[in-house]
């Protein structure tokens, strides 16, 4: 596959001969922030919401943005662009992340900043089919992030210990419950279906603003599919006809057991082959297309 071409302060080179500091502080306390931003067919999906939720997050942990949208724009299409003349992935994730740069080991900030950007391509395969058809199963457990799970931050240990907890039982998500309430996955957003209707949970500092969990919405509203947005029980989760994961990476999946029970039918339900068909017809028709997605 040959090498992989990377962008890391100011320069673009392959992926073995990027290096940083061993005093960033993104490695010594996980000080930065990241994106997960998917590109089809080299056209970056949403970027600009992707682009507003890494300000959002620069802004919760006082980073200054080093680069301007259209920087942004400019690095991540010269990455993808890297990609094609390397034949590698018309689809891919462009993972980016900031850190607050190298310093003494010291808590407090730096008195000089200078931030780490660095820019990754990743193959993204969609879901299997196998996974898609019969949907996977996932496990619950209780959600002991920090208050700032709106962030969208590298350090991602609990989220780390958390999936290991599905990985260990041989299931493809950890669905995460606070205070009796259903907030989100280890690494995806969460949509249950109660008699019909699609609810997912409000934003708030407990959860990652999710920019497909926008996209399913919008195409709920669009297709008249019926909707809520509003605080979900432990006990609506469990109770729930259907139960979805959506992220940049899963698109969208129907889990169809949880903690070992069948969800609903134990099968992918209705609601969730509507939406997965929309969701492809979008992606193929507006992310294809040449129109602003
Ligand atoms: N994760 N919630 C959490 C905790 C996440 O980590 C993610 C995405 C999502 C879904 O967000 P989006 O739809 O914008 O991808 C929700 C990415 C893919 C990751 O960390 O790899």
């Amino acid at each position: 596959m040959g090498t992989t071409t990377v962008y890391l302060n100011g320069a673009f080179l392959p992926l073995e001969e990027a290096r940083i500091p061993v005093m960033d502080r993104g490695f010594l306390f996980g000080d930065g922030v990241y994106e997960v931003i998917p590109v089809y067919d080299r056209q970056p999906f949403r970027l600009h919401e992707h682009l507003a939720r890494l300000q959002a997050s620069l802004d919760g942990i006082r980073l200054a943005n080093p680069h301007s949208t259209t920087e942004w724009a400019r690095l991540i299409a010269q990455i993808v662009a890297s990609a094609a003349l390397e034949n590698k992935w018309p689809d891919q994730g462009v993972y980016l992340q900031v850190t607050r740069g190298p310093g003494p080991r010291d808590h407090a900030f730096p008195k000089i900043v200078q931030p780490t950007v660095f820019i990754l391509p990743m193959p993204l395969s969609p879901p299997a089919a196998e996974s898609v058809e019969h949907g996977v199963a996932a496990i619950t457990a209780s959600d002991n992030r920090w208050l700032h799970c709106d962030l969208k931050v590298t350090s991602l240990l609990p989220n780390v210990l958390l999936r290991q907890l599905s990985v260990d039982a041989d299931c493809a998500e950890t669905v995460l419950i606070r205070d009796g309430q259903l907030i989100e996955g280890s690494a995806s957003s969460v949509f249950i279906v109660q008699s019909g209707v699609l609810l997912g949970p409000p934003k708030s500092n407990l959860m990652l603003p999710g920019i497909t969990y926008d996209v399913v919405l919008e195409l709920a509203a669009a297709k008249g599919m019926q909707y809520a947005v509003r605080p979900i029980s432990e006990a609506e989760l469990r109770s729930a006809g259907e139960i979805w994961l959506t992220s940049s990476t899963k698109e969208i999946l129907a889990v169809t057991r949880l903690d070992g029970h069948p969800v609903g039918t134990g099968r992918p339900g209705p609601l969730f082959r509507q939406m997965h068909a929309h969701y492809q017809t979008f992606k193929h028709s507006v992310m294809r297309g040449k129109a602003m997605p």
